[in-house]
């Protein structure tokens, strides 16, 4: 044992030293393992026994040490009983003389410094109530005297209702808090009454009832004093009669008790005393239809007679009614005054006469009940009073509100008017009386009618036109019984934008380097049009500009060869619709003069290939014979000489002349390449008088082309291919219209082509 004691000694030496944190606290080790609540005897007990609340809490602890168990008794969730121990014996909770209110849900709470535990719950029924006792302070009441009733429920406690019943009719209900409740009956007839009471005890959420206590029976005795009610006449009361009421007392001559008599009608006193008879007199009104009653009190006792009154009308109610329902200012009115119902055999139609308030309300009176006038300016209230027998009766006020006529209404358009889209008309009068009825009119034909009603409700009409002289066809007409027409609508119509075209001048395929162009877009709708020019290629526009013609153009100034490209145009108007127009290829040509140049060197050589070709032909004939021939016909070339040479000179200077040409040709050779000519050199040649070159140009140009020529005039020879092929362009579309170019005559077989192109192609879209 001693050696156990030094190892467990060691140890905990060994554990706390390594361990210096660890401090044992044995006042805090403990568990609550479970907490039970039960009930004793059992769950269902009948009144009346001694209940016990057990609870018990298992907890497990070290040792010795103390614990403060608070424990907490819980009824339906709330608290009914706490204690607070240091035993582990179970905590006992009596309920001696258990009653229903004990009834409920209980559950077990303890809690142990900061643990807590809580049991489920156990219901407790008690079953049966005592019976409640019923005591009245009096057994015999005179009627109409009061009687104080006690209703006891024994032993209950809890929040109690009371039921109080007479002759098996419940007549009361009382809520308390306490076990008994007191009221004050007043019972209505005379004999015997039989009373009982009964209870409920509630407890939330359930109510337990008792059973009926005793019954106690009360004698009400007869006070010998009754009041009387007398009305006079008894029949066929009409209005305008004299009714004599009486209201008096009748009582044994024994009999001094001190008395008040009350006569009233509704909630209106017509008389009241102390004597024993009340005398009342009034002229009879419809009004006074109804109950009378004749009140005695003796004391607390009260004692009643009522009599009911039926008071027939001599004439109804007069009624006032305009004809016409509605009138404009000073249209004649006639106002009608009738009572609709009449007790002929009081009254003849003829004792009822009708006046009119106010008397100056400028209408004449025609007849019983008619008055005639004209209608004011303004609104004006009437009534009517009909009389009879000396009864007055005022009809309810009629206001005549005089219609104001509608003015002219004002037609417009609330957005923009555009071709072929919808868009909204508004009519609207700025004075007339509502409603109106405003009818929109096309060509005087009604095409749609809008009621406004309100103040601020809009007339608006969405209509579509298709041609822009329609929209002056549109009128409007505001009608409020009397009617008005508007003017035309008067509204820009824009018409959008199609068939927008390019056009160029000069025309396509005449266009060479240097030349001013024009681009001009042309388009189709209403100004003002916005027009930009594109290249294709381009993403922003090469101009834009805002017009307000529907062409305009764009100018390029001294064109170059890098102007060629494909242009396009596009254009915009307030009707957002940008339509573009078909692409254009524009081909800059290489200038005229440079053209002009490379052909007059072309026919140069022309030109002196013939004059070799003569020369050689005619050196093969001999030199002689050649000579001769020319001598004879000096003037008239040979028919298969294609070169015709007309010679200006004489035979002698022909020798010299053949040497000329001859020496002519080399210099031409030697002393001008073609690459090096210029434009003066150009036309000297071609302005040469002495030779006709012509013919030799018609015929040899469809040589020379296939004939391969020198070096110097490779270029100008592709150039002149080249030519051709711009003009027959597939990318020339034929939307394109060419415009003639001032002066200058346009080839015949280019326009042609042209024209064919433009048959091929797609119309364009709007
Ligand atoms: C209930 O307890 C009371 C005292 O608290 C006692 O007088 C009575 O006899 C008990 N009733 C029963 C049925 O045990
Ligand atoms: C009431 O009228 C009756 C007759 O109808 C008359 O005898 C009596 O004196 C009148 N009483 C009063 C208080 O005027
Ligand atoms: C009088 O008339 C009312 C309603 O018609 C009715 O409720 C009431 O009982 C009548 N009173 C008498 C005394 O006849
Ligand atoms: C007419 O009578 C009405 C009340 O019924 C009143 O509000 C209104 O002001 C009167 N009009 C005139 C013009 O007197
Ligand atoms: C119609 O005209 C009146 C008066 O000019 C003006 O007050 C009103 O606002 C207009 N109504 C509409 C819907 O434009
Ligand atoms: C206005 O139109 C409605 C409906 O068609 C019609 O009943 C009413 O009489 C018209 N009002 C007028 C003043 O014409
Ligand atoms: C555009 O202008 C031309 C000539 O100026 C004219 O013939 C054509 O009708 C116009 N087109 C439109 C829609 O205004």
């Amino acid at each position: 044992m001693g050696r156990l004691t030094l190892i467990l000694l060691t140890s905990t030496l060994l554990s706390s030293y390594f361990h210096p944190g660890r401090v044992v606290d044995a006042q805090s080790i403990f568990t609550i393992r479970e907490v039970s609540l039960s009930m004793e005897p059992s769950n269902d007990v009948p009144r009346d026994t001694n209940v016990t609340v057990r609870c018990r809490a298992v907890v497990s602890s070290l040792g010795q040490e103390v614990l403060n168990r608070q424990y907490t008794i819980l009824k339906d969730r709330v608290q009914v009983y706490t204690k607070t121990t240091t035993s582990s014996e179970d905590l006992l909770y009596p309920l001696p003389m258990a009653r229903a209110f004990n009834s409920g849900k209980y559950t077990c709470q303890i809690a142990i410094e900061d643990k807590r535990e809580v049991s489920k719950y156990q219901k407790l029924t008690v079953t049966g109530l005592s019976k409640p006792e019923l005591h009245l302070n009096k057994a015999v009441v005179n009627e109409g005297e009061e009687v104080t009733v006690r209703c006891t429920a024994p032993g209950e406690t809890g929040s109690i209702i009371f039921y109080f019943y007479e002759d098996s009719k419940e007549i009361k209900e009382e809520q308390v808090s306490s076990n008994y409740a007191e009221t004050k009956i007043r019972f209505t007839s005379t004999g015997i009454h039989k009373c009982h009471c009964a209870y409920t005890v509630v407890v939330v959420p359930d109510a337990f009832r008792s059973e009926q206590s005793n019954i106690v029976t009360v004698s009400v005795k007869e006070i010998p004093y009754t009041p009387v009610l007398e009305i006079l006449p008894i029949y066929k009361i009409y209005e305008g009669d004299t009714l004599d009421i009486s209201c008096s007392l009748r009582r044994p001559q024994y009999n001094s008790q001190s008395t008040q008599l009350i006569l009233s009608q509704g909630t209106q006193l017509l008389s009241s005393g102390t004597k024993d008879k009340l005398n009342h007199s009034l002229v009879a009104l419809a009004k006074h239809s109804g109950e009378f009653e004749c009140r005695l009190e003796i004391g607390n006792v009260v004692k009643v007679a009522k009599k009911n009154v039926s008071v027939t009308e001599l004439f109804s109610l007069p009624t006032l009614t305009m004809s016409p329902v509605e009138v404009f200012p000073r249209e004649p009115l006639t106002l009608i005054c009738k009572s609709e119902s009449l007790a002929s055999e009081r009254l003849h139609k003829e004792e009822l006469t009708y006046t009119l308030e106010p008397s100056d309300a400028y209408l004449i009176p025609r007849g019983a009940g008619v008055f005639q006038g004209k209608a004011l300016n303004a609104d004006f209230n009437y009534t009517c009073t009909a009389t009879a027998k000396g009864i007055m009766k005022q009809s309810k006020i009629l206001t005549v509100r005089p219609k104001l006529p509608v003015s002219a209404p004002k037609i417009t358009v609330l957005s923009k008017v555009i071709l072929g889209r919808p868009f909204e008309i508004l009519c609207n009068s700025s004075t007339g009386t509502l409603p109106i009825n405003y009818t929109l009119l096309h060509d005087y034909m009604p095409m749609d009618m809008i009621t406004v009603k309100q103040p601020y409700e809009e007339a608006r009409f969405t209509v579509t036109i298709t041609r822009t002289d329609d929209i002056s066809k549109y009128i409007c007409q505001a009608n409020n019984g009397r009617k008005e027409l508007s003017r035309r609508l008067d509204a820009t119509v824009i018409v959008p934008l199609s068939h927008p075209t390019l056009t160029v001048v000069p025309t396509l395929g005449e266009i060479y380097e240097g030349d001013h162009l024009y681009l001009i877009c042309g388009v189709q709708g209403t100004p003002p049009v916005t027009f930009k020019w594109y290249r294709v290629g381009n993403e922003n526009p090469l101009y834009s500009t805002t017009s307000n013609s529907n062409n305009t153009d764009y100018q390029v100034k001294d064109l170059a060869k890098h102007h060629s490209g494909m242009y396009f145009c596009e254009a915009i108007n307030p009707a957002n619709t940008a339509v573009g127009s078909n692409p254009v290829t524009i081909e800059v040509r290489m200038a005229l003069w440079k053209k002009a140049l490379i052909g007059g060197i072309c026919l140069l050589v022309l030109a002196v290939l013939a004059l070799l070709f003569v020369l050689y032909y005619r050196s093969k004939r001999g030199r002689r014979e050649a000579a001769a021939e020319l001598s004879v016909k000096p003037s008239s070339p040979k028919s298969d000489d294609s070169l015709r040479l007309n010679l200006t000179h004489d035979t002698e200077v022909y020798n010299a002349a053949t040497v000329r040409v001859d020496r002519a040709v080399t210099s031409v050779w030697s002393e001008r390449p073609p690459e090096a000519a210029n434009d003066e050199e150009t036309s000297m040649m071609s302005n040469e008088p002495d030779v006709e070159y012509t013919e030799v140009v018609h015929t040899r140009a469809v040589d020379s082309a296939q004939v391969p020529l020198k070096k110097g005039t490779d270029t100008v020879y592709s150039e002149l291919q080249n030519a051709p092929h711009g003009a027959t362009d597939p990318h020339d579309y034929g939307s394109v219209e060419y415009a003639e170019l001032n002066g200058e005559k346009p080839e015949i077989n280019h326009s042609y082509t042209e024209v064919n192109n433009y048959q091929d192609l797609p119309v364009p879209v709007d």
